[in-house]
Formats: structure tokens, C-alpha cells, sequence
């Protein structure tokens, strides 16, 4: 069975009072959760303080992004090595607001992927079409690629987790239906069967994005390929990312 997981991914908002605010709540709220892993990615400024609260926490850290060198002259980038350091165990790559508004290619967030690994940080690659891609029929050979090539050198042992967000669906209020999302999250746990094994792409925790709610987060979560959310919104608030942790322990 493929354990939950709930992640929130903060974007570009919060100070650190703000953040140590959130992350607060959010640990008392939550605290009585053991069956599902949660996860907050805060920004860098952030992650050092809010990482200090979660210690001994169930709530694990995670980084929305990185560059795949250790260190050396890379002018406002952030290592692997920086990011373990402050406590991340996941790091984000791959995002659409990466790819879309920074130009990030299949090629680059593959050499961050296996860097990620490669430091002991769970990658949490991104994909997902836009909706031209989708209207011109062109969802799965668009998450193909993505895949294929993010992944392309990792080794079967590694762990990693996919989220898909359709393009589409970020931050606009409109969700994939649970049904569409399905079709899509089957379609790439038979990618990740074809390019590693069967097993394997059982193993894959395969989580949907874009405007995950409360009201939406069951029906969603419900699905059998479905196997968590990245949540980017509603995680701004301790009380709606709760609920979507407890989507099905409370009415
Ligand atoms: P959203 O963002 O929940 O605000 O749509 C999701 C994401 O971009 O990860």
C-alpha cells in the first residue's frame, strides 16, 4: 500500500514570522495524524526557522526548488546540500511556474532530479500539460516526455514521487475531475512500470495538483492512483491545508 502524502507548497509567500505562524497551527492541528506523511515547503527564507519548529514533528521540509551543483559561483541558487542542511528531506523540481515563467527544460530539471537522489532528497518531479496542449489532444504524450525525461539515469532503487498539475488547474479554481486526473495518474504509473518495473511503479507515490480544496480534496483523494496532493492555495492557511490532511478522519 502506497502511504499519503500531503504537501504544501507555499510559493512565493510568508515571512518568517508569518511562516513559524502557519507552521504553529498547523503542527497542533494536525498532530494526531500518523496513518499519511505531510509535508511543508516554505520559501528558502524560511525553511531554516520553520524546519527548527518541525523537529520532532510529523510535518516533514521540503525545498520548491534547487540547482544540481554542490556549490561554487551559481549567483542566487540554492544547493542540495544547503537544503539537507536546513532539515528538507523533498525537494519540488520541475513545477510549472519553473518550466513556464523561468524557462526550465526537461534536460535541466533531470540533472536537478538525479541530484536531488544523489543527496539523499526525495525529488518531487512535476508535470503536466497546458490547456492548448490538452484542447490539441496532447495530455499524454506531453506527461510522457516529462517523465521519461526527468527521470532518464535514475535508478530503480530511488525514491521519488510525481506529482501531475495540469497546467489548466494551477491556481485558476478549476480541478481536474476526479475521473480525468485518474485516467492521467494511470497513464503515468504505466510509464514509471515501463521504464523501472511493475513493482516499482506500485511503489510510486503519484500525487494531483491544482486547486486542491477542501471541498474537492476526498473526491480526488479517493481515486485508486491518486496518492496525495500538492497543495499550493489552500496550504496558506493552517485550517484548509488541515483539512485536506484529514479529508476522510473528520465530516
Ligand atoms: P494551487 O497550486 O493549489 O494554488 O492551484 C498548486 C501548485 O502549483 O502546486
Amino acid at each position: 500500500m502506497r502511504r499519503l502524502l500531503i504537501a504544501g507548497n507555499w510559493k512565493m509567500h510568508k515571512t518568517v514570522p508569518e511562516a513559524l505562524e502557519l507552521v504553529r497551527e498547523l503542527k497542533t492541528l494536525v498532530s494526531d495524524v500518523t496513518d499519511r506523511d505531510i509535508l511543508v515547503c516554505p520559501p528558502f527564507t524560511a525553511l531554516y526557522p520553520v524546519g527548527r519548529e518541525l523537529k520532532s514533528s510529523n510535518i516533514a521540509l521540503g525545498g520548491q526548488n534547487m540547482f544540481y551543483e554542490e556549490q561554487g559561483a551559481f549567483t542566487g541558487e540554492i544547493s542540495p546540500l544547503m537544503l539537507k542542511d536546513v532539515g528538507c528531506s523533498y525537494v519540488i523540481l520541475g513545477h510549472s511556474e519553473r518550466r513556464h515563467i523561468f524557462g526550465e527544460t526537461d534536460e535541466l530539471i533531470n540533472r536537478k532530479v538525479i541530484s536531488a537522489d544523489e543527496h539523499g532528497l526525495i525529488p518531487i518531479l512535476c508535470v503536466g500539460e497546458t490547456l492548448e496542449e490538452r484542447e490539441a489532444g496532447e495530455t499524454e504524450k506531453v506527461v510522457e516526455r516529462q517523465v521519461r525525461e526527468g527521470l532518464k539515469g535514475l535508478s530503480p532503487e530511488s525514491e521519488l514521487v510525481i506529482a501531475y498539475e495540469p497546467v489548466w488547474a494551477i491556481g485558476t479554481g478549476k480541478t481536474a475531475t476526479p475521473e480525468l486526473a485518474q485516467e492521467v495518474h494511470s497513464f503515468i504509473r504505466g510509464i514509471l512500470s515501463d521504464l523501472f518495473s511493475e513493482e516499482k511503479a506500485g511503489k510510486t507515490r503519484i500525487l494531483y495538483g491544482g486547486s486542491v480544496k477542501p471541498e474537492n480534496a476526498k473526491g480526488l483523494l479517493e481515486m485508486p492512483d491518486i496518492d496525495g496532493a500538492l497543495v499550493g492555495g489552500a496550504s496558506l492557511k493552517a485550517e484548509s491545508f488541515a483539512k485536506i490532511v484529514k479529508f476522510d478522519l473528520e465530516e
